[in-house]
């Protein structure tokens, strides 16, 4: 197995895919800032998984941005690849703050790359995301489809993609993986880590599960008029720990074929709406989640679906877990964990 270079790897996405790469038998080291995670989700990353995988996961603290501290990640071990998730990924905070975003996203990104470089290190997943694609022109969404953010983040994202495209085109020998993810929800069903968004959560199923376990007092569906069956916004939501498999899968086709670009939506190919979500999870954690519809959230669109086919195809993965699953093992989390991971570092 591989020595891999996991960065934001306490994070919601990527705590999750730590647990699944200890388990498929690669060694990682974990870059992470800790400014939107929680060191508690990596202890609970190696107790999960065992005595035997647990130790292969070491811990930098650290920031890409500091020379010194990438330097530190890419010594305490040979690193073979790299799985990249640290970056902002909050939209309305991308509005409001667009140069911490670039900085982060961009900078963080540039300087993870020169480091790889430094290394002689070629292969790279790459935390991508669906709000690239902006407005879609039409659903199922295919990779071909037009990329048009609309918003800094969904720019900041953009701009990795093509600098890796840069980079590949530069020089030979690089594998890389633009994972594009639609809307990654649910948690691992131990219950023991999950979603834990410091503040308000921006997001529906975070929200949601806040409202459940009455931290929150109710939910607010943005917009009731969409073009959709039932008025309301239609997603792609995708279980994470599906999410983090794909990553596994990527890495392993990157590794096992010559060098090359791939791009490839992370989706389960099915739309579901928002009252759609709120009526399962209701289901799942077994009383009524009150909510009030209001009108529509700036810069939201009505439906984006993924068309998941070419990862089917290339990395021969598809999502195995549906919605009652996702609620089930989010509403696991949630019920077991009111309060996240506990006080951020911060
Ligand atoms: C989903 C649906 C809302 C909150 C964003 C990013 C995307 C990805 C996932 C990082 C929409 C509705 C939401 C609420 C609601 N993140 N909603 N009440 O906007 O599809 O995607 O997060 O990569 O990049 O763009 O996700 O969960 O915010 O919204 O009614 O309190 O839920 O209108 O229809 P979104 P979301």
């Amino acid at each position: 197995m591989s020595q891999l270079l996991i960065t934001g790897g306490a994070g919601f996405i990527g705590s999750h895919t730590c647990l699944v790469l200890l388990e498929a038998g690669h060694r990682l080291v974990v870059l992470d800032d800790f400014s939107n995670s929680s060191p508690e989700a990596l202890r609970r990353v190696q107790e999960l998984a065992g005595p035997l995988a647990g130790p292969r996961l070491q811990l930098i603290e650290g920031d890409l941005r500091s020379p010194a501290d990438l330097a530190q990640a890419f010594a305490a071990a040979p690193i073979e690849a790299v799985v990249h998730f640290a970056g902002l990924k909050a939209v309305g905070e991308s509005v409001a703050d667009p140069l911490r975003y670039w900085d982060v996203n961009l900078s963080g990104s540039r300087a993870l790359l020169a480091a790889m470089v430094q290394v002689g290190c070629r292969t790279i997943v790459f935390s991508s995301s669906a709000t690239l694609y902006g407005s879609p022109e039409s659903v199922p969404i295919a990779e071909t489809a037009r990329v048009a953010p609309v918003n800094p983040y969904g720019y900041s994202k953009a701009a990795v993609e093509q600098m890796l495209a840069d980079v590949c085109a530069s020089e030979p020998g690089w594998r890389v993986a633009r994972l594009r993810y639609f809307n990654p929800v649910g948690a691992h069903p131990s219950g023991r880590i999950g979603e834990d968004p410091g503040g308000i959560p921006n997001n529906l199923f975070p929200f949601l599960s806040q409202v459940a376990v009455g931290r929150r007092p109710s939910l607010q569906v943005f917009g009731s008029d969409w073009p959709t069956a039932d008025g309301t916004g239609v997603r792609d939501y995708i279980h994470v720990m599906d999410l983090a498999d794909g990553h596994r899968a990527a890495l392993e086709v990157l590794m096992a074929e010559p060098p090359q670009l791939l791009t490839l939506n992370l989706g389960s190919g099915r739309g579901q709406s928002v009252l759609e979500v709120v009526a399962a999870f209701e289901r799942a954690c077994g009383s009524p989640v009150p909510y009030d519809l209001v009108p529509r959230r700036p810069g939201d669109v009505a439906a984006t679906v993924a068309d998941p086919s070419l990862a089917e195809r290339r990395l021969a993965w598809r999502t195995q877990r549906d919605l009652e699953a996702i609620c089930r093992d989010g509403w696991a989390w949630q019920s077991a964990n009111p309060q996240g991971y506990g006080p951020r570092g911060d």
